[in-house]
């Protein structure tokens, strides 16, 4: 790719391009924030990893939105990450208010871009970038599936020992409480995970999951989660790169898959040089289909507050 933006250039935004530089994904990455000083230091920072990392990379860091122009990524990690105790919806007023402006700015300076939200509570947050903004689905799409698939992963490398290079976890829904784990779609080296680990070790890596971020919150108290995300937004972006088109979960604009409409949340979803070509329907059971609704009905509880 030519340009990346990143708009918020707090620890999200700083992992995510670091990651995006030192895997050359893109010419030029540019970091955005309304503060100037925190945009371009940071940016400077990571340029400054280039002798020791060797990657050719530019990086620039401005409060100045037009500098998104020309981009064929537009990352929003911008607003405020919750506290310890909160639940990712609790940010839902601020950062909606955060990601208003920041939409309209990548529809007036990077009409052409493809839009990756980041910011929590990012199905809701996905659904209002796609909505405000008026692009085709395809161009709007929310980090989530990734990050909480990479975290069953490695919960289920730490359970069986096994590496991490063989292990496919999946995980859909809404990225929150009622996330869903689908340990029949987790394999190690496509051998089903349910062969390797017994039910309740296994539950309890499942719940592990859905607790992830705030695992991560309650150990550091005063941050969220970035290097994971940061990798996760990278790997989709890699996806988009080489038009790879592989299968991740990613927060979508749904229209009747999963027996859903107009609504976000997390699915397979087929990545590559124009966004999300199209949705992947798993042949749920019952239970698996009960807790994607479930979740589903968060996420719509949710919206119905914007
Ligand atoms: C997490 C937050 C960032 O899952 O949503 O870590």
């Amino acid at each position: 790719m030519n340009k990346i933006s990143i708009v918020g250039a707090g620890r999200v935004g700083e992992a995510t391009a670091h990651l995006l530089a030192v895997r050359e994904h893109a010419r030029e990455v540019v970091l955005i924030d309304i503060s100037e000083g925190a945009a371009s230091g940071t940016a400077l920072d990571i340029q400054e990893t280039a002798p020791i990392l060797g990657f050719d990379t530019k990086l620039t860091g401005s409060d100045d939105p037009s500098l998104m122009a020309g981009s064929e990524v537009v990352v929003i990690t911008a607003g405020v990450p919750r506290k310890p105790g909160m639940s990712r919806s609790d940010v839902l007023e601020t950062n909606l208010k955060v990601i208003d402006g920041i939409v309209g700015n990548v529809v007036k300076h990077a009409p052409d871009a493809i839009i990756i939200m980041v910011t929590n509570p990012v199905d809701v947050l996905t659904y209002h970038a796609w909505k405000s903004s008026g692009w085709d689905r395809s161009r709007v799409i929310g980090q989530a599936g990734v990050l909480d698939s990479m975290r069953m992963a490695s919960f289920v490398s730490m359970e069986t020992g096994f590496s991490i290079k063989d292990i496919n976890a999946m995980v859909l829904g809404g990225h929150g409480d009622t996330m869903v784990p689908l340990p029949r779609f987790t394999t190690i080296n496509g051998i089903p995970v349910r062969q390797f680990i017994d039910e309740e070790p296994l539950q309890q890596l499942i719940q592990r999951t859905r607790d992830g971020g705030a695992e991560i919150l309650a150990l550091k108290q005063n941050s969220s989660a970035y290097d994971a995300p940061g990798a996760a937004v990278a790997e989709m972006i890699s996806a988009m790169s080489m038009n790879r088109r592989r299968i991740l979960p990613c927060v979508a604009i749904l229209d009747g898959e999963y027996g859903q409409s107009d609504i976000a949340m997390g699915v397979p979803v087929v990545l590559g040089q124009s966004g999300m070509e199209s949705v992947v329907e798993l042949d749920l059971d019952r239970e698996e289909m009960g807790a994607f609704s479930q979740s589903a009905e968060m996420v719509l509880a949710d919206l119905q507050k914007i």
